[in-house]
């Protein structure tokens, strides 16, 4: 039996530990240890019942899962490997990161690389991965030189979204509500900020050109404004809706300026696509920075942290250690049988 929270759609009586035996983690064509997960704002959504994001019922919520595989058919996923899935249906239509074991379909899973290890792929997560998505869809489609503005910066994907475009020599500006961010902002790379509060109203559907680019996850008149601000032939790349899910806005920004807006989503990213953020997040993401961008919780804490990052409580990204250990003995036995074998040598001598 493993340990698990689970949530019925609409919240019920609120999230519970139960135990599950294997038979009950749902389908899938792979088997792995949680070893961690971790806090995104979906699954904050997902803690509360909300229905938009509870999809089957009762569920393990938690989007992200960083596992040790136990038995795959995936010839890639030798028992021992160390994956990462994100979304893919995780912890919204299927049982998710918030168990000691997850089982699901390992086609979209990514060997943890080598560079980052297992806790710094899971302080990724999903909304690290979308920040990765974000900056490579503003550079495949091509944006001018000058400033580009992150909002929600200090949150989850925001601040992976800082810290990327600062690593490939942008100049990025800071949108937050979060004044006691701004040291840390700036560590990240931020060069400037913007207090939010300025982009909360809708303006007019053309205003100064601003921004060569934008990433946001607010929506709503942030969206709006951040179109209508953005230089002509500049991009605007929308994967959140923290503030609304509404976008009120005019042709104008498209037909004018030819401001282009590329929505992102990290849930139904293709195996392909997957390797290729990956890759970036592992070449470009100082592992440094991210450790300091990070929170750690136990399993136990995720209820209370569910709350919090909806109540906009949280800063940078939020990992939670499921079993960070599960499995270990098991795969050092089927990697590296020679050092094992020494090892246990050493401890009779000893
Ligand atoms: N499309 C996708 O595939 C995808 C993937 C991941 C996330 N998302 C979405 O992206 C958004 C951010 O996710 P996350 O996990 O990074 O969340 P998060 O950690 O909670 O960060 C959100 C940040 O937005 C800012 N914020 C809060 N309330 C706001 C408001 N009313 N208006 C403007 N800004 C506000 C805050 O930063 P400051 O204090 O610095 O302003 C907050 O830290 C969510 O809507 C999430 O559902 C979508």
């Amino acid at each position: 039996m493993v340990r698990a929270i689970q949530v019925t759609k609409g919240g019920g009586d609120g999230p519970r530990f139960v135990e599950l035996n294997d038979d009950e983690l749902g389908e899938g064509d792979t088997l792995v240890d949680v070893l961690w997960s971790s806090l995104n704002f979906k699954d904050g959504l997902a803690l509360a019942g909300n229905p938009g994001v509870v999809r089957v019922s009762p569920l393990v919520p938690g989007i992200d899962v960083v596992g040790r595989v136990v038995e795959s058919v995936d010839a890639r996923l030798a028992p021992g490997t160390e994956i990462v899935l994100t979304g893919a249906g995780l912890g919204e239509t299927r049982n998710g990161g918030y168990a000691e074991r997850a089982r699901f379909d390992g086609a979209l899973a990514v060997p943890v690389p080598e560079e980052l290890g297992a806790r710094r792929a899971a302080a990724i997560g999903t909304a690290g991965f979308t920040a990765a998505q974000a900056v490579l869809a503003l550079e495949d489609h091509g944006i001018p030189d000058g400033p580009i503005a992150v909002t929600g910066a200090s949150g989850g994907a925001g601040s992976i979204a800082v810290a990327l475009l600062a690593a490939a020599g942008r100049e990025v500006v800071a949108v937050t509500g979060s004044p006691d961010a701004q040291d840390w902002l700036r560590e990240l790379g931020a060069a400037d900020f913007v207090d939010r509060a300025e982009f909360a109203e809708a303006g007019k559907p053309l205003q100064a050109e601003r921004w060569a680019g934008a990433i946001d996850g607010a929506g709503g008149a942030t969206l709006h404004n951040l179109l209508a601000q953005t230089r002509h032939g500049g991009a605007v790349a929308a994967y959140g809706l923290v503030q609304s899910a509404e976008l009120h806005t005019s042709v104008h920004p498209f037909i004018l300026r030819g401001v282009a807006l590329l929505g992102i989503n990290s849930v139904e990213a293709g195996a392909v696509e997957r390797a290729r953020v990956w890759e970036r997040l592992a070449r470009d993401l100082d592992p440094d920075l991210l450790d300091r961008a990070t929170t750690e919780i136990a399993l136990d804490d995720v209820v209370d942290a569910g709350a919090a990052i909806l109540a906009g409580r949280t800063r940078g990204r939020t990992v939670v250690a499921v079993n960070p250990d599960a499995g270990s003995d098991a795969a050092a036995t089927a990697e590296t049988p020679v050092t094992t074998a020494a090892a246990a040598a050493n401890d009779t001598d000893a």
